[in-house]
């Protein structure tokens, strides 16, 4: 089954996490978005199934987190009229879709995910629902129902990618073509945004909160954090992330947000320490997280603007995906439902 449009498709989608979007996520994934809504048919979304998978919210709180995981992506640049940008939960045929592919997946396959393994061992066993450990199929069919081209990601989700490129081939194998395999689409420099209390982990909300920067937090929060960061006994100001992991991602955040390579921007540094390494970052994170919290806390004053923006996104969502699992049930053998 082609892609109906010329252009390339795009697929991702994003947690709504608690707060706020994180460097990891926003140099990770976001940024990409923005960038690729350009010259491809791009389909956003906030997956919020995702987050019922483990230390489910309250459902005030899931709603509260939903609307602003979707201003904040409006906020940093997607833009309705060259975009699809929805809600997971608002376009049925992902879960339709997962259920064939989690037919289609072994058990052992499954549990060998390793974001399962490791959010398994953190949690506890009794703790770990089977929804963590279908998830990644979910995230197959959140993909394969758009017959996406390109999923632009960070580096911890190549795995899933790889389950999904398995799936789709399995499917097209099975019950002939019918899936476009899709490539990942994962920028080496921003990849893996490190934690910066501990620079040998990725940032991530759940390795606490002084070492993740949130877009949203005060900006005094952030520059404190920010000159708290671990660094290395040397003073020299130089990218060699395997020796210097901490000086390393702060020189990969500078330059991400001053759009250079990263290869160039130690030299800004020469003859200087990280305290004036620290104080760029800073400026340079502040410099754009100050707008961007203005512009979401407006899209969240006026919700049924925001809601009229999410139903518009659902309806081409549901158009294309509701295709693709009609052809995919047939493909099976299901007897078409009744019209
Ligand atoms: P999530 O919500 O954990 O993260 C969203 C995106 O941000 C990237 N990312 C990072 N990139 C660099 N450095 C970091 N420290 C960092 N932390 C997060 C992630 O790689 C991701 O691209 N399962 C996915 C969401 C998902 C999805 C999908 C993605 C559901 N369905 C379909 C792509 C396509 C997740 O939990 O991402």
């Amino acid at each position: 089954m082609p892609t109906s449009a010329q252009r390339p498709r795009v697929l991702s989608g994003i947690q709504p996490t608690a707060g706020s979007f994180h460097l990891g996520n926003f140099l990770g994934a976001v940024r990409q978005w923005v960038t690729l809504q350009e010259g491809n048919d791009a389909f956003y979304c906030v997956v919020d199934l995702h987050a019922l998978t483990l230390n489910p919210p309250t459902p005030a709180e899931l709603r509260e987190r939903t609307r602003v995981s979707a201003a904040q992506l409006l906020a940093a640049g997607l833009d309705p009229e060259r975009c699809t940008l929805f809600l997971q939960s608002h376009v049925p045929a992902h879960t339709r879709l997962s259920w064939v592919m989690e037919c289609l997946t072994g058990f052992g396959e499954a549990s060998r995910m390793t974001q399962f393994k490791d959010k398994s061992a953190r949690s506890g066993a009794d703790r770990v629902t089977v929804g963590l450990l279908t998830y990644p199929i979910l995230q197959v069919a959140d993909i394969l129902v758009y017959q996406a081209n390109y999923v632009p990601v960070g580096e911890d989700q190549r795995q899933h990618l790889e389950l999904t490129r398995n799936l789709a081939q399995r499917f097209n194998t099975t019950y002939g073509d019918t899936f476009v395999v899709p490539e990942p689409y994962i920028l080496s420099g921003t990849a893996k945004i490190l934690d910066l209390q501990d620079p040998t982990a990725k940032m991530s909300k759940s390795l606490g909160d002084a070492g993740t920067i949130n877009l949203l937090d005060d900006p005094a929060v952030t520059v404190k954090k920010i000159r708290r960061a671990v660094t290395d006994t040397e003073t020299e100001v130089r990218y060699d992330p395997k020796a210097k992991p901490g000086v390393s991602n702060l020189l990969t955040i500078y330059a991400a947000f001053a759009g250079r390579p990263v290869a160039e921007v130690d030299q800004d540094f020469a003859g200087q320490g990280y305290g004036a390494l620290k104080a760029a970052v800073a400026d340079a994170v502040v410099a754009f997280a100050e707008p961007y919290a203005k512009r979401t806390k407006d899209l969240l004053d006026d919700p049924a603007e925001l809601d009229r923006l999410l139903a518009r996104g659902a309806r081409r969502a549901n158009e294309v995906a509701d295709e693709s699992v009609r052809v995919a049930y047939d493909r099976v053998g299901l007897v078409p439902p009744p019209t």
